[in-house]
């Protein structure tokens, strides 16, 4: 059975590297798809965010990375993929996620989405809360993987 991940991804921190791990032991096809919303403002481009995500999931077979702009079902339907993974940390995930899982399955019947809850050491782990970090000179080591640790830096560089 195949199942995609889907998100932002700016960028793939160790919190979602650990679900797409997971999830690659339990089904036989991970499509981690890199959703582009062009109204936000992101550190790294699509290009960028897909190189990186396929830099760290290089030694797992089932493991694809693509792209998609528009609705996450639409990509779904024309790919032929019912099954959606999420992670969730807090119970502060726990609003958003209901709200995105009900509207998938109301826009495409067939879509489930499954969660993961993240493990507890990357329970308050996000994107977002890293690069904030980082732009203050924060240690981020331990928080993504290496490759995206220097691509980070690298974009804060002159900042
Ligand atoms: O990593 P994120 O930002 O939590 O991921 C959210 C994402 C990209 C999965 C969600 O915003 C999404 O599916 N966007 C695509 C557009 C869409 O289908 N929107 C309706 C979802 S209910």
């Amino acid at each position: 059975m195949k199942a995609i991940y889907p998100g932002t991804f700016d960028p793939v921190t160790n919190g979602h590297l650990d679900i797409i791990e997971r999830c690659s032991k339990k089904f036989d096809k991970i499509i981690v798809l890199v959703l582009n919303n062009p109204s936000k403002k992101h550190m790294f481009s699509v290009e960028e965010r897909i190189n990186l995500l396929k830099d760290v999931t290089s030694n797992l077979e089932n493991v694809h990375v693509e792209s998609f702009t528009g609705l996450l079902v639409d990509y779904m339907k024309q790919n032929h993929v019912e099954l959606i993974i999420r992670g969730l940390r807090a119970v502060t995930d726990f609003e958003y996620e209901m709200q995105m899982a009900l509207m998938n399955n109301r826009l495409y019947d067939d879509a489930e989405t499954f969660f993961l809850i993240a493990r507890n050491k990357y329970s308050y782990l996000s994107s977002s809360i890293v690069k904030e970090v980082a732009s203050f000179h924060g240690n981020i080591t331990g928080l993504v993987p290496e490759k995206v640790e220097m691509a980070i830096k690298d974009k804060l560089k002159g900042v």
